[in-house]
């Protein structure tokens, strides 16, 4: 820890960092499945709500506390909580994030290998001709495949976390994120060319009914894909310039975030409202959406697809990857910082650890009947051990949905609400101020820090906690 911090290389490097933790799987793969499950219009509007409402303030509270204190989470909130109210307690969110990261980077593996998968069928498909694509089902219940998918992925992801910041990501992500975007560009100009494209349209924008549960996994959502709600910005934060502006970059992030996650729901609904078999074939489980329907437009809607299709799904798996490195450097960090052990020891315990948990979820879609079907309070059809499936887990099955579920509905939001109430309430207001360069001529905090302050103290806190209550009493919405 008396070493110089490693530091990213300018403003943009930051930017684009942040933006390849928050831009994944994320944007391109769950929220355009979770979208359509929730019926779209509704869950939308909740969700860029929740974004900006909540999602944005806490950005920036979280990249301050990192900056401020030039550590990870653990040590950062028991350094910059020193003498206040609650004292060393605060430190729990990073720990907290700890395990929320080991719970997400653990499912997260999983889906990343189907990126492997799919880039070699394509690869198949273009050189040999379209087949119809393939059998999902089939694909994920197929054990040791899974398993060796998820295990590349991590390899590879514990190999680039070994060699620190710097160097390796922020190279990686400076040419792959704009790369990835104007691909996506291409693909959304391609949809409108489609039949269903105004009918997508229509769904993702036309207010719909939404439920409790569509609620939480919204607000979970919005703390999932900006990668807050566990120290991930925190971390990050501790590696950025003193010059750098906290409040210019988090607004940057956020609207390429949520540009891409739009943009990947348009390509898809348009695919889906164009083509009914798709629709049809992918049956009730829409998980696989990235992977099976975007196929069929490269095959068979869009010129040159052949040439694209290989392409895009190695940027899925760079922007998959991107994410992955900032999930285990938050655990990778606490193991260097806390038990002062060496980042390759950390990196291996850590990635070893998460990879057994990994090995579980690739076997719970199919493969192995007890991680497929797992409930944590059994499988009873009614009655209170139902009840606490149905509040807590949405009654949802399998090791790998209840991780999700768990992490990305449970842990983030509570996470953020502990940040949101700390730099709100705990934290003196001129710390942040002053952190986020928010100061009028005199030295006072300015009219736009007042708005900020005010959605950390009030808006975001309540916002949570009104949602997780409706979720306890299982309201619905229309
Ligand atoms: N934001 C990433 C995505 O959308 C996932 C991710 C990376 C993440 N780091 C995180 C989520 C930290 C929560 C916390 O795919």
């Amino acid at each position: 820890m008396s070493k110089q911090r490693d530091q990213w290389s300018s403003s943009l490097g930051f930017i684009l960092a942040a933006a390849g933790s928050a831009v994944g799987l994320g944007n391109l793969w769950k929220f355009p499945y979770i979208t359509w499950e929730n019926h779209g219009g509704g869950f939308v509007l909740v969700y860029l709500v929740c974004i900006a409402v909540i999602g944005m303030p806490i950005m920036m509270a979280e990249i301050l506390i990192g900056r401020r204190a030039q550590a990870s989470p653990v040590p950062a909130l028991e350094k910059m909580s020193k003498g206040l109210p609650g004292g060393k307690w605060w430190s729990v969110v990073g720990w907290m994030g700890v395990i929320a990261g080991l719970v997400i980077l653990s499912f997260y593996a999983v889906v990343a290998g189907w990126s492997i998968s799919s880039f070699i069928n394509c690869i198949n498909w273009s050189l040999n001709g379209f087949d119809g694509g393939q059998d999902f089902g089939g694909f994920v219940g197929n054990g040791p495949l899974q398993v060796g998918l998820a295990f590349v992925f991590s390899t590879v992801t514990a190999f680039i976390v070994m060699g620190g910041i710097s160097g390796g990501i922020e190279k990686a992500t400076k040419v792959l994120m704009p790369v990835l975007l104007g691909i996506l560009v291409l693909l959304v100009l391609n949809s409108f060319t489609l039949d269903g494209a105004s009918q997508a349209l229509a769904f993702l924008f036309t207010p719909s009914a939404i439920n409790s549960h569509g609620l939480l996994e919204a607000l979970g959502h919005s703390f999932f894909t900006l990668s807050l709600g566990m120290g991930a910005m925190i971390t990050y934060g501790s590696y950025m310039g003193r010059h750098d502006s906290i409040v210019k970059s988090s607004i940057a992030i956020v609207l390429l975030d949520t540009l891409i996650a739009i943009m990947a729901c348009i390509i898809m609904f348009s695919i889906l409202f164009t083509f009914p078999q798709v629709r049809d074939s992918m049956g009730k489980s829409t998980a696989g959406m990235l992977f099976v329907t975007l196929p069929q437009m490269f095959y068979t809607g869009m010129p040159a697809g052949k040439i694209f299709a290989p392409i895009f799904y190695v940027l899925v798996g760079f922007a998959a990857l991107s994410s992955t490195i900032s999930l285990l450097e938050v655990v990778v960090s606490l193991l260097v910082d806390k038990l002062e052990w060496t980042r390759i020891k950390s990196t291996s315990v850590a990635a070893s650890t998460i990879f057994v948990f990994s090995t579980f979820c690739a076997l719970s879609n199919g493969a192995v009947d007890f991680f497929s079907g797992l409930k944590p309070f059994g499988q009873a059809t009614e009655g209170f051990l139902f009840k606490l499936n149905e509040t807590f887990f949405a009654n949802k099955a399998g090791f790998m949905n209840l991780f999700d579920h768990m992490a990305s509905n449970w842990f983030l939001p509570v996470g953020g609400m502990l940040i949101t109430l700390f730099v709100g309430w705990i934290l003196p207001s001129r710390i942040s101020a002053e952190e986020l360069d928010l100061l009028d001529e005199n030295g006072n905090p300015n009219k736009f820090f007042q708005v900020l302050l005010f959605s950390l103290r009030f808006l975001a806190p309540l916002a949570i906690g009104y949602i997780i209550m409706m979720v306890i009493l299982g309201r619905d919405f229309s």
